[in-house]
């Protein structure tokens, strides 16, 4: 991952003093990801309002900290802490934004041992200021963010896939799971993730045939960056129906265009001969929202997938009805 080095080496003293003075898991969001990611110009640390830190459950405030309150709403509390000249806002999940929050977590990256909110989730945030309040510096931001993101997708090529991507598109997949499937709710864990094993020997030699015999009953697409497979999709014809088998993207890839490109990609070559169906996790909330702007609809329960030790992953079936010939 590239990073602004400039603003890297400014902003990490900060941190580390910042996780001496709190000692609880946290992850910076706000705009500080954003002149880390160069998605902002940065010059000096000055010119940086300030940090804004999200803390888990185990945060403890101290007498050096400053109670405010964001927008004068009193359940929106913050603690203000100067560190290094450097204003920097800790805030607790606050009542009825608990699902960003999550997000911010779950949804990181890491530098230097510092946590960070990915890109789409300080879009989200942004969004979610502007909305609520109007902002413009949250609307120019994410203007900056959306001709960020846009320049990125442009240029990832997406293709069929070949022999010696098959290798890469199994250990892309793994770590998509990861980032998409560990669910509170339902017990999954990384550790439930990572015991699968589907990166063996007899699913590549699966995934090697189907694109080595030029099979006219599925196909595999990816999408690369640079050579780096940052996507795929996967499909399959079958009797009565057709099948979206796989599609993942990194989650640094996600929203910006690459997915769309790739069902597109997709619903083409499977045609409108018949229904396309697919499985979904019911929690992946993003996902559903995603095959629903395809004109997939909920069809009935699926299968519940089940890890190596029981844990059972459910799933619902969503179908994608063609008007021309009703099946
Ligand atoms: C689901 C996934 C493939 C979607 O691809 P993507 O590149 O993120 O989505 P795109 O940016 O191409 O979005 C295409 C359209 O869907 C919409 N969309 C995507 N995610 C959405 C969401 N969470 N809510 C509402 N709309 C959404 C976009 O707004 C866009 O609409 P537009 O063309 O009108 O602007 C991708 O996010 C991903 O890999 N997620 C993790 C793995 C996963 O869940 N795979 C599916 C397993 S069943």
């Amino acid at each position: 991952m590239q990073i602004n080095q400039k603003f890297w080496e400014c902003l990490s003293p900060v941190l580390s003093e910042l996780k001496q003075k709190i000692n609880c898991d946290f992850v910076v969001f706000g705009s500080t990801p954003l002149y880390l990611l160069g998605v902002l110009d940065f010059e000096r640390i000055e010119n940086l309002n300030d940090i804004d830190i999200a803390v888990g459950d185990d945060f403890v405030s101290s007498e050096e900290m400053q109670e405010v309150y964001f927008h004068d709403e009193p359940n929106q509390k913050l603690y203000k802490i100067l560190i290094q000249g450097i204003n920097v806002d800790i805030g607790p999940a606050w009542p009825g934004r608990e699902d960003i929050y999550d997000k911010i977590f779950r949804d990181s990256f890491e530098v230097g041992g510092f946590k960070f909110a990915s890109l789409n989730t300080v879009r989200e945030w942004k969004e979610l200021m502007v909305k609520e309040y109007g902002r413009e510096k949250d609307r120019n931001h994410l203007e900056k963010i959306k001709d960020f993101q846009k320049r990125k997708a442009e240029s990832v090529i997406v293709a069929d896939a070949t022999l010696e991507d098959m290798e890469n598109v199994l250990s892309l997949k793994d770590e998509v799971w990861v980032s998409t499937y560990t669910n509170k709710e339902h017990g999954i864990t990384v550790e439930d993730i990572q015991s699968r094993k589907i990166h063996n020997a007899q699913r590549l030699d699966f995934m090697q045939k189907s694109v080595r015999g030029k099979s006219t009953t599925e196909h595999i697409w990816t999408a690369k960056n640079g050579g780096r497979i940052v996507g795929m999709c996967w499909v399959e014809r079958k009797d009565g129906y057709n099948k979206i088998g796989s599609l993942y993207l990194l989650p640094s890839y996600q929203r910006m265009g690459i997915g769309k490109r790739l069902m597109e990609k997709a619903l083409s070559w499977l045609g409108e001969e018949k229904k396309i169906k697919l499985g979904v996790a019911t929690y992946n909330s993003d996902a559903i929202e995603f095959y629903r702007k395809f004109g997939f609809e909920f069809l009935c329960k699926g299968e519940d997938y089940v890890f190596p030790n029981g844990k059972k992953m459910p799933i619902l079936q969503m179908v994608k009805y063609f008007e021309v010939k009703k099946q």
